[in-house]
């Protein structure tokens, strides 16, 4: 075994012109053992520590794939290429057992040496057990990794990213017939961390390409969220029609950097300028916007910290200068203020226009963890202005009442003048933890945001699927209209292709003061149901027994949503995919989007009504293509 091991050091040695340690090792003989342990074909690893390990790349092969255990600490990875530090990663290396590999790619890398120094926290007694860990020997040069998407809980419709972490959707831009979209991603692992700009785009916002990552940490941080524009009269100097986007620098601080793309957001060059703008306290997810009216660019900022959102005006992208702040002691306040966008509406049946500010924020949601509140008012080029209500007060409004929505923005230049919006479908109380292993979270789907006059006399933002995704429309599998239902459930079945994904219409109708329940069930037992209240005009999701919930004491969950509605019927819009419910109601008025770990799909639709007889009409179901 020790001749072995020295005779492969022997080349290794030789290589780095290290021969006199050989001798000096072959001189000592078998009473000294080297720290060197081998991996497979092309990957050396050398103990150097019971803290620190090298590993070298001397094979062929497009990754590294790097085998990560999601229950183990971090190890901090420096990739040194000739020597140099190029970046640093931090990943689970695995210790006992691999819950899946990660490719670290070695093509910018190609005819350079490479090695990985790597340090890890865990305590450890002596070399022997860091030997042990699993990692070593599963250290594989390959040309591919898996991409199979074979996960039980991966949406068949949602868009998610091939492999890893992803939390908020950023910097979406449409431009020449495509949606691009960023989004926040570590690539190396399904947890938070590393993050970078991970990019997918879509011709209908239903099929989504992945493409590689476009930003990743320089020396100024990790790339959190941002926003991109199409700089059509070239204001920034990077060319006509050059993709801008801003973005924060997470280091130590948080400052705002700016990079641009002459390749439609392939690929992005990084300002060498940055960072652009700096503040005394933590400013995040810079949101921006052409103001056609004052000819000017106007940028949102999260001053997370302080609850409030800030307002920056620019003429080249470059250089901003602070106008105003909105939000100390408004809405609501319970956690930081993340992610903002600004965007003028029509209000429905009406020619008037108002602005809507989007403040996610976390935690402090309705149901707890994370959730996205919005105002509605005036905004003047320079200083936004809430609407007020009957009794002076600024309501806090909120986009959806699910628990599972949140870092909502929206594209910048979509066609016809579009508002359309995506979100994270997770919240931070449990993302880490849901049931899935080589990817975590998805993002909802694609939404139109328009504005509405309440009973109550306030303008509310609607937020109605977008058009694109009656496309994924399969077989009509159940077709009913007005059928009266009772204290006894009438039962429907769900269609099964697909893994149950489906799309469902129902109306439901009863005697004022009444309520309906509607039970998605399957043969293990397992269940949503959700209840119409036409006494309190509410919508309520109960997911306590829907599956898999004991991963968070913060998952099992009853949320409740108004109908804006005052009278005796609700109208809904059902979508469900392999572990999510996002329940449109009343033509968008009201949106609930929850999370689900059903062990097998929901294969029965139930509908009963409490008191008297309801009426239920335009029960369709469509299995999804
Ligand atoms: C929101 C957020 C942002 C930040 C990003 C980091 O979920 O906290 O404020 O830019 O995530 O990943």
């Amino acid at each position: 075994m020790f001749s072995l091991i020295l005779n492969q050091n022997e080349n290794r040695y030789t290589m780095n012109g290290l021969k006199n340690r050989i001798t000096c090792l072959m001189m000592l003989g078998a009473a000294f053992t080297t720290s060197a342990a081998f991996a497979s074909e092309g990957v050396e690893v050398d103990h150097l520590g019971v803290n620190n390990t090298l590993v070298r790349i001397t094979g062929d092969g497009r990754y590294l794939l790097l085998p990560v255990q999601e229950s183990n600490d971090e190890a901090k990875v420096d990739v040194l290429v000739d020597g140099k530090i190029d970046k640093t990663i931090n990943v689970r290396l695995a210790k006992s057992k691999v819950d899946y590999l990660v490719p670290f790619d070695l093509a910018p890398y190609k005819d350079h040496s490479v090695l990985l120094n790597i340090i890890t926290t865990q305590d450890r007694s002596n070399i022997r057990e860091v030997k042990e860990d699993a990692c070593w020997s599963n250290l594989t040069l390959s040309d591919t990794f898996d991409t199979a998407n074979k996960e039980y809980y991966r949406p068949v419709y949602h868009h998610t990213p091939q492999y890893g972490w992803m939390n908020d959707p950023n910097g979406m831009f449409y431009k020449d017939g495509e949606w691009h979209l960023y989004y926040q991603w570590n690539p190396y692992g399904s947890k938070w961390q590393n993050m970078t700009w991970g990019h997918s785009s879509s011709k209908d916002l239903v099929n989504w390409e992945h493409h590689p990552m476009v930003i990743e940490a320089n020396g100024l941080g990790a790339v959190f969220s941002g926003s991109s524009v199409v700089d059509k009269e070239n204001t920034a100097g990077f060319g006509k029609d050059a993709v801008i986007s801003l973005y924060t620098s997470a280091g130590r601080s948080q400052v705002q950097s700016l990079a641009h793309s002459e390749d439609n957001g392939q690929t992005f060059t990084i300002y060498p300028g940055n960072p652009i703008i700096t503040l005394e306290s933590e400013a995040r997810d810079p949101n921006m916007f052409w103001d056609e009216a004052n000819k000017q660019w106007v940028l949102s900022l999260a001053h997370a910290l302080d609850h409030e959102m800030l307002f920056f005006t620019s003429h080249d992208l470059k250089e901003w200068t602070l106008q105003s702040s909105f939000g100390k002691g408004i809405g609501a306040q319970d956690g930081v203020w993340e992610c903002p966008d600004l965007f003028k509406l029509k209000i429905d049946g009406t020619g008037e226009e108002k602005w809507v500010l989007v403040c996610n924020i976390n935690p402090g949601g309705p149901f707890g963890g994370s959730a996205t509140q919005y105002f509605v008012g005036d905004f003047d080029g320079k200083t936004f202005k809430a609407d007020t209500d009957a009794t002076g007060k600024i309501a806090t409004k909120w986009m959806d009442y699910g628990k599972d929505h949140y870092a909502t923005v929206s594209w910048s230049d979509a066609p016809d003048n579009r508002r359309t919006l995506i979100g994270w479908m997770s919240n931070w109380q449990y993302a880490a933890e849901v049931p899935t292993l080589q990817f975590r979270s998805s993002n909802t789907l694609p939404r139109e945001a328009a504005l509405f006059k309440g009973d109550d006399g306030q303008i509310y933002m609607s937020s109605a699927p977008s058009p694109e995704l009656l496309k994924l429309r399969g077989k009509l599998t159940l077709n009913v209209s007005n059928k009266s239902v009772g204290r006894k459930a009438r039962e429907f079945a769900l269609p099964s292709s697909n893994g149950g994904v489906c799309e469902i219409l129902l109306d439901v109708e009863c005697k004022k003061g009444e309520t309906v329940d509607i039970k998605f069930a399957n043969k293990a037992g397992e269940s949503v149901t959700m209840k119409y209240d036409s006494s309190k005009n509410t919508l309520s999701f109960d997911r306590r027994h829907s599956g898999i919930v004991d991963f968070s004491q913060d998952f099992p969950a009853v949320t409740v949503a108004p109908t804006f509605d005052n009278g005796n019927s609700v109208s809904l819009r059902i979508f469900i995919d392999k572990a999510s419910m996002e329940v449109f109601g009343n033509d968008g008025k009201f949106v609930m989007t929850n999370l689900v770990f059903p062990t097998m799909p929901y294969s029965i639709i139930s509908v009963a009504a409490e008191g008297h007889k309801a009426r239920i009409d335009n029960l369709k179901i469509y299995s999804i293509n």
